[in-house]
């Protein structure tokens, strides 16, 4: 769960996600203020309150509530700073890059242009990020205005870290070369500088002061969890020896490629293994090829079109596996838990969803390119594997899968419904504590 970066460097946020229950997304804007102001509460007021890696990693020096900032290209330059990070992703916006991310459903605040940062609150509950909240918002007056917040927290028992639709998240995430200590079973081994911007395989051209950072993509993606459950319940896969609830529980578990309980369908194929699921040393070790080849490209063992095969298709793409298309993620569920209502009507009536946040060095190489180029690619890994069933196509376009059904590969599913709706976000720099403490504050 760890990724361990130069202390100087901002936490990341797998290791806040994992110690808390609450977080907070606050969305500033600077419109009318002069950057000189915020610089100086930068390093008087927010640096300070900006939790290191260390400090979360030794339990007794953690704070009560994590804190950290990230700015979009329009906040740094309404800071005045000018110099190009080097990705045009984040440069442009992600309002810029909505036509390729499903515009229809966005939240106001997000179309527009006025977003200037993000602070991230996490705590272990919510009283605490309130508190922290108020005493940052009096302590800033008025050098930030709060234009957007989402408060997200992990489900209650017994689905903590579990996503809505049920399934056991947060399980796969790279391990960091000279950083991360031994890596699990299966886990990616990729550079630091596929995360951190200026550490050795980040090819960018950044400025010095950009070193350590990460561009912070977040998506406020909302999750039609009735409907989803509906469509489980009434396309059950049909095989011998499984009840209708049996075929229910295997096409959601072939559609993201891992049970509810995290154990992945690559290692067991027609039953959930909870065992499995809840074994690191295990869990993410496979890597969708099996000694007898047919298992590797029949779909008796993964779809290809599953969440976790399009988003990582390890062996797939060859061995050693690829090392650039890799993100760290930490996003946590938002939104009530689904009512009885809901469930009987099986329509949701209160938004929830997943509050999104991946870190690359490269958005284009990183979130941008899992989304579109994979999850979206009806093409990819193999001509007419169909898009991932869980996120692809959210531009709208009519989403068909294929090797759903174990028992006929090349059967073709039209799904009717978006479970996961974007409901839009934005591209942020994390820089690090030097760079905050340097060329951000005054
Ligand atoms: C893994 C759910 C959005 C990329 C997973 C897992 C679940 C899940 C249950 C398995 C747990 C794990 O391996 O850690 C969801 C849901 C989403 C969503 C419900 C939307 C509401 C996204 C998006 C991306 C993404 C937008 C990137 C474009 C990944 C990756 C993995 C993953 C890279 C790990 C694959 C691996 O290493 O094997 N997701 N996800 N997910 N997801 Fe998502």
């Amino acid at each position: 769960q760890s990724l361990l970066i130069n202390p100087d460097a901002q936490p990341d946020l797998p290791t806040v996600q994992a110690a808390t229950a609450a977080a907070t997304a606050v969305g500033l804007n600077l419109d009318d203020i002069q950057g000189d102001l915020l610089r100086a509460k930068l390093a008087a007021d927010i640096l300070p309150l900006i939790t290191t890696t260390n400090q979360l990693l030794a339990v007794a020096t953690q704070p009560i509530t994590a804190l950290n900032i990230a700015f979009s290209q329009t906040g740094l330059t309404a800071l005045n700073v000018t110099d190009s990070l080097g990705d045009s992703f984040f440069s442009k916006g992600q309002l810029a890059d909505a036509k390729n991310l499903g515009t229809t459903n966005w939240v106001p605040e997000f179309t527009r242009t006025g977003i200037h940062g993000v602070i991230l609150f996490a705590s272990d509950s919510d009283d605490n990020i309130n508190n922290a909240v108020a005493s940052l918002e009096a302590a800033m007056g008025d050098s930030i205005t709060k234009v957007y917040s989402l408060s997200a927290a992990s489900r209650p028992a017994p689905n903590a870290g579990h996503e809505h639709f049920g399934f056991l998240d947060g399980i796969s995430n790279p391990a960091i070369i000279g950083f991360t200590g031994t890596p699990m079973p299966g886990q990616s081994n990729i550079s630091a500088g596929s995360i951190l911007v200026g550490e050795t395989g980040d090819s960018g051209s950044r400025p010095a002061w950009a070193k350590d950072g990460s561009f912070l993509v977040f998506r406020q993606l909302k999750q039609l969890v009735p409907e989803f459950n509906k469509f489980l319940t009434d396309n059950p896969i049909v095989m011998n020896g499984l009840t209708p609830q049996q075929g229910s529980d295997l096409l959601g578990a072939r559609m993201v490629g891992r049970w509810k309980s995290g154990a992945p369908v690559d290692l067991a194929p027609i039953f959930d293994d909870p065992v499995l699921g809840a074994d690191p040393t295990r869990n993410n070790d496979f890597t969708f090829q099996h000694p007898d080849a047919v298992l590797s490209t029949n779909q008796t063992r993964c779809p290809f079109s599953a969440h976790i095969r399009k988003t990582r298709p390890r062996a797939d793409l060859g061995t050693p596996e690829e090392t650039t298309h890799h993100i760290m993620r930490a996003g946590i569920p938002y939104g009530p838990e689904v009512s009885g209502a809901e469930a009987s009507s099986n329509t949701t009536s209160t938004e929830r969803g997943l509050a999104f946040v991946s870190y690359q060095s490269n958005i284009g190489n990183g979130f941008r390119f899992l989304q579109q180029t994979w999850a979206d690619n009806a093409n990819f890994v193999h001509s007419g594997v169909g898009v991932d069933p869980i996120i692809g196509a959210l531009a709208g376009a009519q989403r068909v899968v294929t090797g759903l059904d174990p028992t006929n590969s090349t059967k073709k599913t039209t799904l009717t419904t978006d479970f996961v709706v974007s409901r839009g976000g934005e591209y942020f720099f994390s820089p690090s504590l030097s760079a905050i403490a340097s060329k951000l504050s005054v």
